[in-house]
């Protein structure tokens, strides 16, 4: 069942399935992040997307789809292994990597034979997909190697006028994007970690499942630097705080340090930003303190690293890539 919505956001959402169905862009509010939206069979609108986010072709992209009947469309084959993940998981933020049919747009695919699908679960994401009845290519709506955004007015800063219209469905519940699994081998590989963790697929599919980014795929949620705000990003354990703000504000920076808890010393160079209390919070807040930090014209963030795993994990692995040093191999 679809969720009701209220009527301004019917009215939104028609006009946004009128502008996909004209093969224009349309920014998407997702669970995870905001996408940047276009019909995933119209190879000249998917290619919009390419070109608006200025990001290299051979980067693919994930379809969104709003039934689970429609992987057939998209994937030769839907192994049992997908099925139970999407039973388990969907709508929600896991995207599967699948063979992908022949007639899907290789613009999509970025050139590759898999395809990755996910079902959001946003309401307004799920309603329009529904209402298309068809598969929606949306990569996160910022710029390439940008912080993905978390709010509508994070795709307005991004894009501008240059997207006919946003859908505001408030900020992002989960905030950092879906955890990917490739199904497509024998040994399903983590290639992105995200909210749903290593533990629960390895639980819902009853074999191991390691985290493994793709030798040689073209992905940039697998490149090194990547979801990069301005300042210099430094990871630190929570014990090394303190003597690394130290550092830097003796050196004349201005600097932002983003914990769990408040800076000991304060310090006129010194903002701290409030990472979150639990490993939810910190995902939920992420994207939007790296861009305060950049509206606060700070020279550095000192970024506390989460310990442990599941969530942290995923935690680890953006603050990492916002530092410029991918926890993951590039290819
Ligand atoms: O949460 C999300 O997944 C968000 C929201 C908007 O749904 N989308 C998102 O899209 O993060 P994007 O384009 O920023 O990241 C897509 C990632 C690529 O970086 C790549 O790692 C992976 O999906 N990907 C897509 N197709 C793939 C394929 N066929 N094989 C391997 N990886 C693929
Ligand atoms: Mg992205």
């Amino acid at each position: 069942m679809d969720p009701v919505l209220p009527a301004s956001t019917e009215a939104n959402l028609a006009a946004a399935a009128a502008l996909l169905m004209q093969g224009r862009l349309v920014g998407l509010p997702t669970e995870t992040v905001y996408g940047l939206a276009a019909d995933a069979r119209n190879p000249d609108a998917v290619r919009a997307i390419f070109a608006l986010k200025q990001r290299p072709a051979d980067h693919p992209l994930i379809v969104h789809i709003g039934a689970v009947d429609e992987l057939q469309e998209w994937a030769t084959e839907v192994p049992p292994a997908a099925l139970a993940l999407a039973r388990a998981f969907w709508p929600g933020p896991l995207t599967l990597v699948l063979p992908a049919r022949p007639d899907v747009p290789r613009v999509v695919t970025g050139g590759l034979d898999t395809v990755a699908l996910r079902m959001p679960a946003h309401p307004v994401a799920l309603a329009l997909l529904r209402r298309l009845g068809r598969g929606v290519a949306a990569p996160s709506a910022n710029r390439h190697l940008r912080v993905s955004p978390t709010t509508a007015a994070h795709v307005r800063e991004e894009f501008g006028d240059a997207l006919p219209l946003v859908l505001d469905g408030g900020p992002c519940t989960v905030g950092i994007e879906s955890t990917i699994v490739d199904l497509s081998h024998d040994r399903p590989r983590i290639l992105r970690p995200g909210a749903i963790s290593a533990a629960q697929i390895a639980d819902c599919l009853q074999r191991e499942v390691r985290l493994q980014p793709a030798a040689g795929t073209r992905a940039p949620g697998l490149m090194k630097r990547h979801y990069s705000p301005r300042a210099q990003v430094e990871c630190v354990a929570t014990h090394a705080l303190p003597e690394r703000v130290a550092h830097h504000l003796m050196a004349g920076r201005r600097v932002a340090q983003l914990s769990a808890t408040a800076p000991a010393q304060p310090h006129p160079a010194l903002v701290w930003l409030a990472a979150g209390e639990t490993l939810d919070a910190r995902m939920q807040r992420l994207y939007g303190l790296l861009r305060e930090a950049d509206m606060l014209g700070v020279d550095v963030v000192v970024a506390e690293l989460p310990e442990g795993d599941g969530p942290a994990d995923a935690l680890r692995d953006r603050l990492l890539r916002a530092a410029g040093q991918g926890s993951v191999p590039t290819d």
